[in-house]
């Protein structure tokens, strides 16, 4: 489904196997192993208040599709596959050869939020959000009508607020350069997201550092 957002638009998407997955499978324990590395001790998103475990930037000391048999499980091909699928949907050209550069797991706890940011390093032309772990009271994801980066979303009016409440299964894309930030996490129980960031590796340079929508 396409969302428009302010002057961008986000794809949103359900992945429907999610009983599989979730609470109690093998799956659900590989994921709190991998949030349990010591690896992502003391390691805080820049962008975060509160608690949030994340490996962003640190990949390399432990893989995340690795960890979670993202190369060849269901649901580690429907996320590539349906980020390629945002990228199109949003209006990137499905001709350029695509790939997926990063990605990293984030798990929230109560009363963690994030601030403002993009993700408009160079190279990067898509982000895809997938929720996995979403209980009552999560806190939404919520896209800004602005600039600024590094502030609380307190800091807009809620007029320049656009907010999505993520449901376990769903894959958000949106484009790096649309602003974003985390609202407060109320619920007691863990809210954990993957999150990915895609590129088209011959769109020429000069897009990389450009608005693409
Ligand atoms: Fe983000």
């Amino acid at each position: 489904m396409i969302i428009p957002v302010f002057n961008s638009q986000i794809a949103v998407y359900q992945f429907d196997q999610m009983e599989l997955y979730g609470p109690g499978t093998p799956f659900a324990s590989k994921v709190d192993d991998y949030f349990n590395d010591e690896a992502w001790a003391g390691h805080k998103s820049a962008e975060s208040e509160g608690k949030t475990i994340t490996s962003v930037g640190r990949d390399r000391l432990r893989s995340l599709k690795k960890s979670l048999d993202f190369d060849t499980n269901t649901l580690g091909k429907w996320i590539d596959s349906t980020i390629m699928q945002g990228a199109y949907d949003i209006g990137l050209n499905p001709q350029e050869p695509f790939t997926l550069t990063r990605s990293w797991g984030n798990r929230m706890y109560q009363q963690a939020s994030g601030r403002c940011h993009t993700h408009t390093r160079p190279g990067c032309h898509i982000v895809g959000v997938f929720y996995y772990e979403v209980p009552a009271q999560s806190a939404d994801i919520v896209f800004v009508n602005n600039r600024t980066e590094n502030v609380e979303l307190s800091h807009y009016p809620e007029s320049e607020r656009f907010r999505v409440s993520p449901k376990p299964g769903m894959l958000i894309c949106h484009s790096p350069w649309l602003v974003h930030g985390i609202d407060v996490h109320l619920s007691d129980q863990v809210r954990t997201c993957f999150i990915y960031e895609g590129t088209f590796l011959n769109m020429a340079i000069r897009t990389l550092r450009e608005p693409q929508f």
